[in-house]
């Protein structure tokens, strides 16, 4: 009897050994990669609306002659591990992703006031910083869009863009590795501000730590 249970016990002591380990590697490898490239082809990310939400530069039409590039809001994020090394570092580590979300105008009115309202969604775009899938690439940043021409859907998977075709902007006129952190607040300001870059926390607060 007494090796009976003995013996359940040794066997579920190994179950949850191989549970804890099947945990933490899986654990390990989500921490450090937010995405998969396979045969040279990006799948759509997803979960990326839990990530870390940087920002919405919007260039609607009424401010562009009525005929703007891109005039529909883009939400930024990017993921939490790049995320927790920007705020500490202040720099995108290999292997940062961020998503950017279009978004339509929507209404322009609201019992508030005139204005812009988000409205569906209306395609989906990626960066990705990573020596290792783009060792030649310009900050090693590769880009990839998931929308499709009539943006009633998104593709599953994305070849990257020749780096000429999207970089060139970027490398122009963004603010930080090619990323337009300027027009992201939460990047900006938190950028290698640790805790206070988190919000919440008062000026009095980090002065005590
Ligand atoms: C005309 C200049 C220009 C070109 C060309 C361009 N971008 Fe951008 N991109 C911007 C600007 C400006 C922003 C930030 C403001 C905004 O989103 O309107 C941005 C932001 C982004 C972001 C959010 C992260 C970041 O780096 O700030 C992604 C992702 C992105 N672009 C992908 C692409 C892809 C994919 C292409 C090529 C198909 C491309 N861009 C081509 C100007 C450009």
């Amino acid at each position: 009897m007494t090796a009976k249970i003995y013996n359940l016990l040794y066997t579920y002591s190994f179950l949850v050994l191989a549970l804890n380990i099947s945990i933490l590697t899986t654990g390990n490898v989500q921490a450090e990669e937010f995405f998969t490239i396979q045969n040279d082809e990006l799948q759509r990310p997803t979960g990326y609306r839990e990530w870390v939400y940087v920002g919405t530069p919007l260039t609607p039409n009424e401010l562009n002659n009525g005929k703007a590039a891109f005039p529909e809001f883009h939400n930024v994020y990017i993921d939490p591990k790049s995320w927790s090394h920007w705020k500490k570092k202040g720099e995108f580590r290999n292997g940062t992703i961020l998503m950017k979300e279009l978004v339509a105008v929507g209404s322009k009115a609201a019992v508030s006031g005139q204005g812009y309202f988000q409205g569906n969604f209306l395609g989906l775009e990626a960066t990705i910083k990573s020596k290792k899938h783009f060792p030649n690439e310009p900050g090693n940043w590769g880009y990839y869009s998931f929308s499709t021409l009539d943006h009633s859907s998104l593709n599953k998977t994305a070849k990257a863009f020749p780096a000429a075709s999207c970089n060139a902007c970027h490398a122009a006129s963004a603010a930080d590795d090619f990323v337009f952190t300027q027009y992201y607040p939460i990047l900006s300001a938190g950028k290698a501000k640790g805790k206070e870059a988190t919000g919440g926390v008062s000026s009095d607060l980090t002065m005590q730590e």
